[in-house]
This record gives C-alpha cells, sequence and structure tokens, in this order.
C-alpha cells in the first residue's frame, strides 16, 4: 500500500447544523481515523455557493440547491488522512439519500423530505482537483 496523504473540504449542510448532526458527523470521520486540521462555523454568501456549485449552475436543482444552502449556518472541515478525498465520499455514501447505503452518513441519517434538492447532511469534494480549489473557496 502507498502513502497517499490528502486533504479534503467537509461541509455540514444545514440540514446537518440544524438537525444537531455535526457531532456524530465529527465523530464518524475521528472515528475512521482522519485527522481533523481546520473547523468553522459559515454563512456563506452568494459568491461563495456560486462559486462552490460552478460545475451545478443551470441544472434543474441548482436554484433550490443554493437557497437551501444559504437557509442556515453550514460547518467547514479541513480534514487529512490517507486518500480521504475517496474515503470521505465512501463514509458519507451516494447523493441520494433513500439509497445510500446503510451505514453512511447519508444513508443512516439522511432522508428524502420530498423537497426539490437533497437534503443530504454533508458535502464532500470529489477529486484532489476539487479539494484544492474548495479548501482555497472556504479556508483561504
Ligand atoms: P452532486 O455534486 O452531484 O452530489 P454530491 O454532493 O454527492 O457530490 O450534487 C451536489 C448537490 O446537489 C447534492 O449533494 C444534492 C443536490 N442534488 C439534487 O438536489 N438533485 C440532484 O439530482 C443532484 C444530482 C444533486
Ligand atoms: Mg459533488
Amino acid at each position: 500500500m502507498t502513502t497517499h496523504v490528502e486533504e479534503t473540504l467537509v461541509l455540514v449542510k444545514p440540514d446537518g447544523v440544524a438537525r444537531n448532526l455535526t457531532g456524530e458527523i465529527l465523530r464518524r470521520i475521528e472515528a475512521k481515523g482522519y485527522q481533523l486540521v481546520d473547523i468553522k462555523l459559515v454563512e456563506p454568501d452568494r459568491e461563495l455557493l456560486a462559486q462552490h456549485y460552478e460545475e451545478h449552475q443551470g441544472k434543474p436543482f441548482y436554484e433550490p440547491l443554493v437557497e437551501f444552502m444559504e437557509s442556515g449556518p453550514i460547518v467547514a472541515l479541513r480534514i487529512a488522512g490517507n486518500r480521504v478525498i475517496e474515503g470521505f465520499r465512501s463514509l458519507a455514501g451516494t447523493t441520494d439519500p433513500t439509497t445510500a447505503a446503510p451505514g453512511t452518513i447519508r444513508g443512516d441519517l439522511a432522508r428524502d423530505w420530498g423537497l426539490a434538492v437533497q437534503q443530504n447532511l454533508v458535502h464532500g469534494s470529489d477529486s484532489p482537483e476539487s479539494a484544492e480549489r474548495e479548501l482555497a473557496l472556504w479556508f483561504d
């Protein structure tokens, strides 16, 4: 096994903060062995959200997504570990909470509320390029 220490951006989205799940989510990250490097409570403006979700601009769920992300405070985490980018995506589970595997954050704790956007508790960067770009947006 080769060592490949990375950092990634995790966001506890407004539903996670409002439902008091920040501690449970951080517990799972730490229990997996990832290192917490930085943490802060953020109320992002539209500009930050537009840059964060630029790949989704123009899609039908984009506007509801941005409105949801503006609906309350978010906890931003910088975490580190071997292959943490892929590893956190695995801990989080797939995007749709209904079919996310049991044992994952989304599979265990999120559900489909029948809304225009998936309230799926967490964001995790999806590649080394995304992690670098997103960490710079939220932390630098
Ligand atoms: P995406 O980057 O595809 O998912 P992930 O968060 O798993 O990387 O989409 C970003 C967010 O947009 C997703 O977490 C929830 C929302 N979304 C919807 O509401 N409906 C959809 O069909 C998709 C693809 C995403
Ligand atoms: Mg994504």
